[in-house]
């Protein structure tokens, strides 16, 4: 009774905490199968990426603690040679991040490589569900430009995946990221990019591990079937290895 009276007076006080246990309540009536995080973080609050979130007006689209770790994930390859690539480009908002990254390292020689359609997903097969259709996530090829402007070690190679991958199959890796949604474009980007991953270069997919994307999730398993590195799966969503790491 005395907690419950204290639980209010929190609740009326604004207290993060307070409010948050009644979202939690609320939570567990409207989206029981949703597990809540604890508010407490210290990247809730961190102002650079704040002002990133703001750039591309992606504050609140459930997709920041994935960008978070994206950031973490790219400081582990800060020595390793090699440039960066993006296949799934969509507004920039992912690539202005390996950007800033890559301008921010002291010799800043690499350069980062992007690939899409700029005309949303291709055909969704059976393998990837009912979540996606063809078209999904059309975004024009200037809008990108324009928001990855202030980057000049930069390359656009717009096109259906893997049309033009030929056009960077001399060049190694550091860092690549796959954020393509469905099976066939996921599958043939690992199977590219991998053997030109440099050694402590990571792959990060995106969709990996999400019900929304089993093909995406698929397309990575099948490929690490026989290699020594398997995709460790972030709670976040998104799975991620790094070459010559061997995961059981
Ligand atoms: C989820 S969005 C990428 C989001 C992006 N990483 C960001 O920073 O916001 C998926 C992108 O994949 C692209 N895409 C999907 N299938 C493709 C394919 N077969 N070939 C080329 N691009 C594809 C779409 O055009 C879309 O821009």
């Amino acid at each position: 009774m005395l907690k419950n009276i204290r639980g209010v007076g929190d609740l009326l006080r604004g207290k993060l905490e307070a409010r948050f246990r009644l979202l939690t309540i609320i939570g567990r009536v409207v989206v029981p199968e949703y597990r809540f995080q604890w508010p407490f973080l210290d990247w809730f609050h961190d102002e650079e990426f704040g002002r990133f979130l703001d750039r591309f007006g992606v504050s609140h689209d459930c997709n920041d603690g994935r960008r978070w770790m994206l950031g973490q994930l790219l400081r582990l390859t800060a020595r390793v040679p090699g440039d960066t690539a993006e296949c799934g480009v969509y507004r920039g908002a992912d690539s202005y991040r390996i950007c800033a990254f890559n301008a921010s390292l002291p010799d800043a020689t690499r350069t980062h490589y992007m690939f899409d359609s700029f005309q949303g997903l291709s055909a969704p097969t059976a393998i990837d569900g009912t979540h996606w259709k063809q078209g999904d996530l059309a975004s024009p090829l200037e809008v990108a430009q324009l928001a990855l402007a202030e980057f000049h070690a930069t390359v656009f190679l717009p096109g259906w995946i893997p049309q033009r991958f030929a056009e960077v199959a001399d060049r190694s890796f550091a860092f690549v990221h796959v954020d393509v949604d469905i099976y066939e474009p996921t599958r043939d980007s690992i199977a590219f990019f991998y053997p030109r991953l440099n050694p402590g270069g990571i792959f990060l997919c995106d969709d990996y591990g999400f019900d929304s994307c089993p093909g995406a999730t698929r397309a990575v398993d099948e490929f690490l079937r026989d290699k020594p590195e398997k995709a460790l799966a972030l709670s976040d969503g998104g799975g991620f290895f790094i070459k010559g790491c061997v995961t059981c």
